[in-house]
């Protein structure tokens, strides 16, 4: 296997460093716009140089965001080569073309290393499918929120504090309101529900609520009930459709959630036969992330492609009801009134998403049974 490698940053630097290793696979270009020198590989500046390259069969995409990813990741399948990539959000917004496009031109896609970091979460996904029907996908799926939310709970700081710290040890996206927003999770959990259920979830139809007004205060408040926030995705079969969703939730403090330590992830799938099955590790970082994308070309190599045919567009509905602590303006009916917020009667998913719109100040997080 011939690499084009597109970026050289934190992931493509290790992809780089774990294939210079191995006998099967080769990177043959970088595209970078820095000026480096490699001992066996050729730095280019220009992707043409990459794309009109015949002896280059697969392109590793490594360089994240939206553009030029999409066009360099289209033109090159649209070339006849394959391409792996770490990159959720393009995969995510870009799944209705970049998955028919691969099927019409015979080329595999694959891009595991995009939930989940080093855990082999995708790839395990595309494996227990075939055995039986997933009925729900979901967990602590972003690092940089695990890592806030830990350190509140267990040292009592405040936001702005944990997420300096957050930023400080490199583990929030270049703009925080990505992982703290709950964005980087929603991208995750819609690309895990599309491929356990073989469908193309509407994005907009997701609702997603992330943790930026959360505060010490409210932990406080939640210790005091035996629970603890965690932001936490949900992707589910439900009856005929699926209820897909992002927000912080409250979980009793003996959870397997709650003891989900620092900038971890515990991501779980429920299927018919396994019943639940979780997995844990590390959900970013160079080496974890690389060593899914060369799990990826290994996995190219023996002709595997997308992990889940590409099924019709869907869309969530999400018209379970659950309480749900809020502070900021809630009158509705309440059915405790913990101080620092209150707790809400049941009210849809749906509905409570609808109503944090029009108070974008407040604070939401669901209770968990
Ligand atoms: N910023 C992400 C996280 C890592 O904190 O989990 C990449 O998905």
């Amino acid at each position: 296997m011939n690499i084009g490698l597109l970026g050289f940053g934190v992931v493509g630097r290790g992809v780089y460093e774990i294939v210079r290793g191995r006998e099967d696979m080769r990177v043959r270009k970088v595209l970078c716009l820095e000026d480096i020198s490699l001992p066996d590989a050729e730095a280019v500046k220009d992707f043409s140089q990459i794309l009109e390259d015949d002896s280059i069969d697969t392109v590793v995409e490594a360089m994240g965001g939206l553009h030029p990813s999409y066009e360099f990741v289209s033109a090159a399948l649209a070339a006849g080569k394959h391409v792996v990539t770490s990159n959720k959000a393009l995969v995510c917004t870009y799944y209705d073309k970049l998955l028919p496009l691969a099927r019409e031109k015979g080329v595999h896609l694959r891009a595991t290393a995009a939930v989940g970091g080093g855990i082999g979460w995708l790839s395990e996904l595309e494996r227990s499918r075939r055995v039986q029907k997933l009925t729900e996908v979901g967990g602590i799926m972003n690092g940089t929120c695990n890592y806030i939310l830990d350190n509140m709970t267990r040292f009592g700081l405040g936001y702005d504090e944990a997420l300096k710290q957050a930023q400080s040890l490199g583990y929030a996206e270049a703009n925080p309101a990505t992982d703290v927003d709950g964005i980087d999770t929603w991208h995750k959990v819609i690309l895990s529900a599309n491929v356990a259920f073989g469908v193309s979830l509407e994005k907009q139809s997701v609702p997603v609520a992330g943790i930026r007004n959360i505060t010490a205060r409210d932990v406080e408040s939640f210790a005091g009930h035996g629970l603890v926030c965690k932001l936490i995705s949900t992707g589910k079969r439900l009856g005929d459709g699926f209820s897909a969703y992002v927000q912080p939730t409250l979980v009793a403090a003996g959870s397997l959630e709650a003891a989900v330590p620092l900038n971890y992830n515990l991501i779980t799938f429920l299927g018919e036969s396994s019943e639940r099955m979780s997995f844990y590790g590390q959900g970013a970082g160079r080496y974890p992330t690389a060593y899914n994308v060369v799990q990826d070309l290994v996995d190219v190599l023996g002709g595997k492609g997308f992990y889940a045919p590409y099924g019709g567009k869907a869309q969530a509905r999400n018209e379970e009801t659950m309480g749900y602590y809020v502070r900021g303006g809630w009158d509705g009916p309440v059915r405790e009134d913990w101080g620092s917020g209150v707790v809400t009667e049941p009210v849809s998913v749906d509905a409570m998403h609808r109503w944090l719109k029009e108070h974008p100040q407040a604070f939401i997080a669901g209770i968990r049974d």
